[in-house]
């Protein structure tokens, strides 16, 4: 029997790269599509590369002429306007369609608990790039292009050939953005560790192993919109303490449980401190469905493990976003003394 095929739009930094090794394991056969740029790495041997740009629609007419697909998984679609065009270009080639999207399309994210049904921004299929406006602690033009995208694979593959993942923040070995990367390398610098909030609340990361896992088997018949995030069984608490652990570090921490007080000196939540948000729907997305659909998330240790492995494997290559988190030591340091001279006057005043 002939084997699937699959084409994997954008496939070599991270979840890109996840897919293709999750299809490959799976018996698919497997064609990407980029720029090709060097530092982004290369893709496997055993698949078929196409070279060419998103927005390029020449380079797209190549890639339908390069069907049938079975299914198409796109990591690209960022601009309305550009995944209409490829979404119509591919579409009389391309049996499935599944979109990565995120969590940032929902109004209410991260202030309110979400279910796929939760009310999601208004863009239009065929909006420009950076639609919408930035707002705090949301909306995001991020979110509006997402949703703008969302529309253009759902109006043009129709509700049965679509499939949108909503991943919240996706971690794992290759992340550029460089979350888990910055707490891996703050623990192995030990001494004293700032932490923020409480070590109890529950976060939601899920492995990027994991996400790309559940892209492919939608990709194999599953349509729909899919939340995609780790339970929120285990906490921040969790999360910091395995990061110690894989990075065999003696660092102590110290949780600075007063949030307003914290966020009065300054430190920025989600940047400085990655992961800490105080906002009560940051992390709490409903994922039943995707679960009742056959996602399987692992616990955060593996991947704390999995990606310190890779972070010291010397294979690693330098994103431009990497360096854009994490607050600096001065800083750090600073924080900590203010805060333990506050607590003694507090113990003082008592
Ligand atoms: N990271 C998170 O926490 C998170 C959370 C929610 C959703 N998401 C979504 O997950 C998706 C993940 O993508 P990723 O960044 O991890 O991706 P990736 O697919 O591993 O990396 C980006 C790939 O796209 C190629 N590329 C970039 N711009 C291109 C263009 N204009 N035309 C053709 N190829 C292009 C790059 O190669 P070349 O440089 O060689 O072109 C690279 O192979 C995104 O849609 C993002 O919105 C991420």
């Amino acid at each position: 029997m002939a084997m699937p095929r699959l084409l994997v739009l954008g496939s070599s930094w991270f979840l890109g790269r996840a897919v293709v090794d999750a299809a490959l394991s799976a018996g698919w056969e497997v064609t990407t599509f980029r720029r090709g740029r060097h530092e982004s790495g290369d893709d496997p041997a055993n698949v078929t590369t196409i070279r060419g740009d998103y927005a390029d629609p020449a380079a797209v007419g190549r890639l339908a002429k390069a069907g049938p697909f079975d299914a198409v998984v796109d990591n690209l679609a960022y601009t309305p306007r550009e995944t209409l065009a490829v979404a119509r270009a591919l579409e009389p080639a391309t049996n499935r369609y599944v979109m990565v999207s995120t969590v940032s399309v929902y109004e209410g994210w991260p202030v309110e608990p979400l279910t796929e049904d939760s009310a999601v921004l208004e863009c239009a299929a065929d909006a420009g790039p950076n639609p919408g406006y930035d707002g705090d602690p949301g909306p995001s033009t991020y979110g509006f292009g997402k949703a703008g995208c969302e529309r253009a694979i759902t109006e043009t593959f129709g509700p049965d050939r679509a499939t949108i993942l909503r991943p919240g923040v996706i971690l794992g070995p290759h992340e550029y953005v460089g979350r888990l990367p910055w707490w891996l390398r703050r623990m192995e610098r030990a001494g004293e560790v700032l932490a923020a909030g409480s070590p109890d609340r529950s976060i939601q990361p899920v492995d990027v192993r994991d996400v790309a896992a559940f892209a492919v088997r939608c990709a194999a018949g599953q349509a729909g919109i899919f939340n995609v995030a780790a339970p929120g069984d285990e906490t921040m608490g969790d999360f910091l303490t395995a990061c110690r652990r894989v990075t065999g570090s003696d660092a102590t921490i110290t949780w600075i449980t007063d949030e307003p007080w914290l966020i009065d000196q300054g430190v920025r939540q989600w940047t400085e401190i990655p992961l800490w948000r105080t906002y009560a729907g940051a992390w709490a997305v409903d994922t039943s469905r995707a679960r009742a659909a056959g996602l399987v998330t692992r616990p955060l240790v593996d991947t704390a493990r999995d990606t310190w492995e890779w972070l010291t494997s010397g294979t690693m290559v330098e994103h431009e976003r990497a360096g854009e988190l994490g607050i600096s030591p001065v800083k750090e340091v600073a924080i900590l003394q203010a805060w333990r001279a506050r607590e003694a006057d507090r113990c003082g005043a008592q």
